[in-house]
């Protein structure tokens, strides 16, 4: 699979002006949504209401990364705001089999996102359920954090696997990448990449996405 995708997260945006931050990243594939629930990761971020607004306004399509225990529940309600994905973590669904097919039935695309510590290999036979597998390249909770090396072999074996099941799964990384890291986790087979603070912390935001996109091919 080639790679395109450059899905900044507004994790990095001024919060207070999410209507012109968006704007900013107009030339991105994606904006990448942060949900965060204070108990799966220890930080709080925002919830549905907001999640709604940003659907309204929004010049790209949504991509949410939920980062909520009891994500069963939950998932679902982002879909149905009209989110093109919507990411779950393993580590939170009771029923990811069941929890992607509800998505994919909503109308979203169905990502699935596991920690840098949770092996890929539980996961390989249910491939086939998901549009998108999302590698976290930092511990989940906060941007800014510098990428994890030691999650390269786990893209590496995530993405033969879905080269050799000749599956149309994207590989998401996610957490401290940079005009560098990008190189590294492109090379390993990664095919989406969310950037915060190397996209927001710019002066120039759309420079950024493109030079991130040059790295990546
Ligand atoms: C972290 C979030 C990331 C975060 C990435 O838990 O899931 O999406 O915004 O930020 P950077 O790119 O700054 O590491
Ligand atoms: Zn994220």
């Amino acid at each position: 699979m080639s790679t395109c995708c450059i899905h900044p997260s507004i994790l990095s945006a001024d919060f207070v002006n999410l209507q012109s931050e968006l704007e900013r990243i107009a030339t991105a594939d994606a904006v990448h949504v942060d949900v965060m629930d204070n108990s799966f990761v220890p930080n709080l971020t925002l919830g549905l209401p907001v999640v709604k607004r940003i659907q309204a306004v929004a010049p790209v399509p949504l991509d949410i990364h939920l980062m909520i225990n009891d994500a069963d529940r939950w998932a679902p309600e982002y879909a149905a705001v009209g989110a093109a994905s919507v990411t779950f973590h393993a580590e939170a669904a009771q029923a990811p089999i069941r929890l992607a097919r509800e998505l994919r039935s909503v109308g979203a695309r169905a990502g699935m996102a596991l920690r840098p510590a949770t092996a890929v290999e539980p996961y390989l036979d249910m491939l086939g359920e998901l549009d998108m597998l999302l590698i976290m390249t930092v511990e989940p909770g906060f941007g800014g954090q510098s990428f994890l090396d030691v999650t390269l072999p786990k893209i590496r074996r995530a993405a033969e696997a879905v080269r050799g099941a000749d599956l149309p799964v994207a590989i998401q990384v996610d957490g401290g990448i940079t005009e560098e890291t990008i190189v590294r986790a492109a090379e390993a087979g990664a095919t989406v990449f969310v950037a915060g603070s190397s996209v927001y912390g710019a002066d120039d935001p759309a420079a950024a996405i493109a030079a991130l996109r040059r790295a990546a091919s």
